[in-house]
């Protein structure tokens, strides 16, 4: 080793030995009669202190050494006059005896520190920078003492890693693939696995019974703060187990991981059914670290001449709103700004109706032309709103509409108001997804997850007679209004995954092209299975108190799916697409 302590090490306890150290410059300090220069790496920062009456040769030299450089530093730990107490080591320091450069380096094009002044796409592009700031350093870290607890603890319940291929079919997981042309198959290609999902069950038939694989997935789909086209998964299988072994089983590993990453133990996990997050939280991943539950209103807010609300529930549409704690105060530039939120695009709702109950005990609404004081004072006895609470109304003739704004709505007043503690956890499981839904634009039923999921005991029978009402034995796990895992019990049985192919409109050709290898290993003793994967970047971004997955990736894609580092997506040599028996057509870029 050129080094016989990190940059992060040295204590008082060391005082006395000498050291070597190496690392990057940091910053050099001139005082004139003295010199301090701070080296770092990835564990820390170490100040070198050199006197110019002392030591003129090493002073000379460090004068010249810039921001960045690579430095070999060999000296003697004393202890500091002036103490930083804010730095692990912020109470030694080195004298050197010789300082070597092993690398030069030019200026960097941003601050090396956790506040630099390089804007994103700077930073994507000198990436290898920007994992130099502790700040990035740490969270890689946190990322791979997640992947070593959850190796310790699958590897302890006798799970196997398996790898499964990268160069497949295409796998059913609701995305585009990203396909990979043959060469020596022209005009075919191989797709990258959405995830290995119909590897792993195939696993369960070879009798591997309990597999898991760290592993990265390809979806070519659009991008949104939680998503990347390659990320990663914890991707898990069980055989001969049932919902409630699953649930067990990754509780205890969430359980573990938080514990080993973070020092915090996790209460145990609710289950809330997928019919009530989307009754009283308007998702299906909802934060539950504040209420401002939905509460509907349709049986309070009908009766007056407010033709609005009328019509919506003569249409059996829903009324329904949020209280707000503390926000009765709220002036009309606020509750102005509020509504322009809601009528956004993004948001989707048409208009929001808002009711004061006052700190004072008087009310006062939106809408006081058409509701009297008394009728508002049922309203909020109804919502259980208390004096200074003000409800926020939303109304849809689509009863999903109305929650969908409400709880993208509670989101953002949670944000405006501060209801979010940040040192809370929400962890629960979300249960009972229906197995069907139906695609918005073309009306047609899609499935909700997968289409290997297991309908719920007894929901079989309703497969051709009303599969929307088929409830699946999947489910997903939340954290902190994240969907950070999901999985199913799934089906084992040929005969019923063919029906559930012919329900999603698949021919005989189109199952035997897509399906027919899954479809015969099932003949041959497909053993009950079920299992799950996390989302590993999500999770890291949350254990690292993140906002972007982003942050915990090493080299991700920006927003546009660029890797600006490597400059890809780039095009390739004329021979290399003649080899692959491609030519390319004038199109959209
Ligand atoms: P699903 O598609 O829900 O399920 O993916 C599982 C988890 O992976 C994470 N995830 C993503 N993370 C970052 N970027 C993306 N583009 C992205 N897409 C998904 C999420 C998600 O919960 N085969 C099934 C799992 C199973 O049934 O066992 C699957 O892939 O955290």
């Amino acid at each position: 080793m050129l080094r016989s302590h990190t940059c992060g090490e040295l204590r008082p306890a060391h005082i006395g030995q000498e050291v070597t150290l190496c690392g990057w410059v940091q910053k050099t300090r001139d005082l004139g009669y003295i010199l301090f220069l701070d080296l770092r790496d990835r564990y820390g920062i170490t100040q070198v202190s050199i006197k110019s009456d002392e030591q003129a040769d090493l002073y000379e030299k460090a004068q010249d050494v810039g921001r960045e450089y690579v430095l070999e530093v060999k000296g003697k730990v004393v202890e500091r006059e002036s103490k930083n107490d804010k730095m692990p080591t912020g109470h030694i320091e080195i004298i050197p005896d010789s300082i070597r450069v092993l690398n030069e380096a030019k200026l960097p094009p941003f601050k090396i520190e956790d506040e630099t002044d390089g804007g994103e796409e700077l930073r994507m592009e000198y990436r290898y920078l920007d994992i130099r700031r502790p700040k990035v350093a740490r969270n890689l870290m946190i990322r791979a003492k997640m992947m070593s607890a959850i190796r310790s603890y699958l590897d302890g319940q006798s799970f196997v890693e398996v790898e499964t291929p990268f160069l497949i079919k295409s796998t059913p997981e609701g995305a585009r693939d990203f396909i990979v042309p043959s060469r020596l198959h022209h005009g075919t290609f191989y797709a990258l696995p959405q995830s290995p999902q119909i590897l792993k069950q195939l696993l369960m038939v070879a009798g591997m019974d309990r597999y898991y694989q760290i592993v990265k997935c390809f979806r070519d789909e659009d991008f949104r703060g939680d998503r990347q086209p390659e990320f990663t998964q914890v991707d898990c299988e069980m055989s001969f187990v049932n919902q409630d072994d699953i649930f067990s089983m990754f509780e205890g590993m969430t359980k573990h991981v938080f514990k080993q990453v973070i020092g915090y133990d996790l209460p145990d996990f609710d289950r809330l059914r997928y019919a009530d997050a989307m009754r009283l939280y308007g998702s299906d991943k909802p934060d539950r670290r504040f209420g401002a539950e939905i509460v509907e209103l349709n049986e309070v807010l009908g009766g007056t001449d407010f033709s609005v609300f009328n019509s919506i529930i003569e249409s059996d549409g829903l009324i329904a709103g949020i209280v707000c704690k503390g926000c009765a105060g709220y002036s009309r530039k606020q509750t102005d700004k509020l509504i322009n939120w809601v009528k956004d695009p993004q948001i989707g709702g048409t208009g929001l109706v808002f009711i004061k109950y006052n700190e004072d005990g008087t009310y006062k609404s939106s809408v006081d032309k058409f509701y009297s004081e008394e009728h508002l004072a049922r309203i909020c006895a109804h919502a259980g709103a208390q004096p200074g609470d003000m409800i926020l109304v939303v109304a849809d003739k689509l009863k999903g509409k109305t929650r969908k704004v409400l709880g993208k709505l509670r989101l953002h007043m949670a944000q405006e108001e501060g209801w979010i503690n940040k040192n809370d956890w929400s962890v629960f499981w979300v249960v009972d997804f229906p197995l069907f839904e139906e695609d918005e634009e073309t009306g047609k039923l899609t499935f909700a997850h997968h289409p290997f999921c297991m309908p719920r005991e007894g929901d079989v029978d309703y497969l051709e007679s009303d599969p929307q009402r088929v409830i699946a034995q999947s489910y997903d796990l939340v954290m902190n209004g994240n969907e950070i895992v999901s999985g199913s019990i799934r089906i084992h049985d040929r005969k019923v995954q063919g029906k559930i192919f012919d329900i999603l409109g698949l021919s005989e050709e189109e199952k035997e092209a897509k399906f027919g290898f899954m479809l015969r290993a099932f003949e041959y003793g497909a053993p009950p299975h079920g299992g799950c994967a996390f989302g590993l970047d999500r999770w890291a971004m949350l254990l690292a108190g993140e906002n972007s997955i982003r942050d915990v990736i090493p080299f991700p894609k920006t927003a546009g799916g660029r890797d600006l580092m490597m400059d890809a997506p780039a095009g390739v040599a004329g021979e290399a697409l003649t080899d692959l028996g491609i030519r390319l057509v004038e199109g959209k870029k």
